[in-house]
């Protein structure tokens, strides 16, 4: 079973005035997906605090890192500079597919800056704040982030598509 961390990125939160139920419907969607969640946080909306904690995890190889909330237009919304500022790679992909795909639920969809990217043996996520937002958004990308976090860490090597999978 893969490691997962989880971010709450928010100002209201990380000062008890707002209940983070995003978190925990991260968490929750992760482990039904088969990720063991070792670590969740709330920070607050702080460019410099958010890599911080990203840098922190990163260097703990765990392998997946999930933020929720910080991607809108708000001007206190950093957290795709925050992932930016300690990927090495970005998965510009995951960006796409999440706002594909949640288009087919809301225009506002569009709104959303949500990120991905790889720093050393770590895949980040930035997701959308609200909880129904941010377990849309992982939705859309969560099968083939299992893939790419087996590549990753060279658990599997073959890109072969998988046989139900196949046209003939
Ligand atoms: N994506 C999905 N799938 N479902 C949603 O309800 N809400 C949007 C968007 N993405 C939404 C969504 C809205 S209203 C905003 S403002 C942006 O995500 C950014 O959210 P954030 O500022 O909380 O990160």
């Amino acid at each position: 079973m893969l490691k997962a961390a989880v971010l709450t990125i928010s100002d209201k939160g990380s000062q008890g005035l707002r209940e983070d139920k995003s978190g925990p419907a991260v968490s929750a969607f992760l482990q039904e997906n088969g990720y063991d969640v070792v670590y969740t946080t709330i920070i607050p909306d702080e460019k410099e605090e958010i890599s911080a904690k990203f840098t922190e995890l990163i260097r703990q190889n765990i392998p997946l890192i999930v933020s929720t909330g910080g991607t809108g237009f708000s001007k206190r919304d950093v957290t795709p500079e925050a992932l930016e500022a300690v990927c090495q790679r970005m998965i510009p992909g995951f960006g796409e597919a999440m706002r594909i795909a949640s288009s087919q639920i809301t225009d506002r969809a569009w709104l959303s800056r949500a990120c991905a990217g790889i720093c050393d043996n770590s895949v980040l996520i930035a997701l959308p704040g609200s909880p129904k937002a941010a377990v849309e958004n992982l939705t859309a990308v969560v099968s083939p982030l299992k893939h790419g976090l087996e590549i990753l860490l060279g658990i599997d090597s073959e890109c072969a598509v998988p046989e139900h999978h196949e046209h003939h």
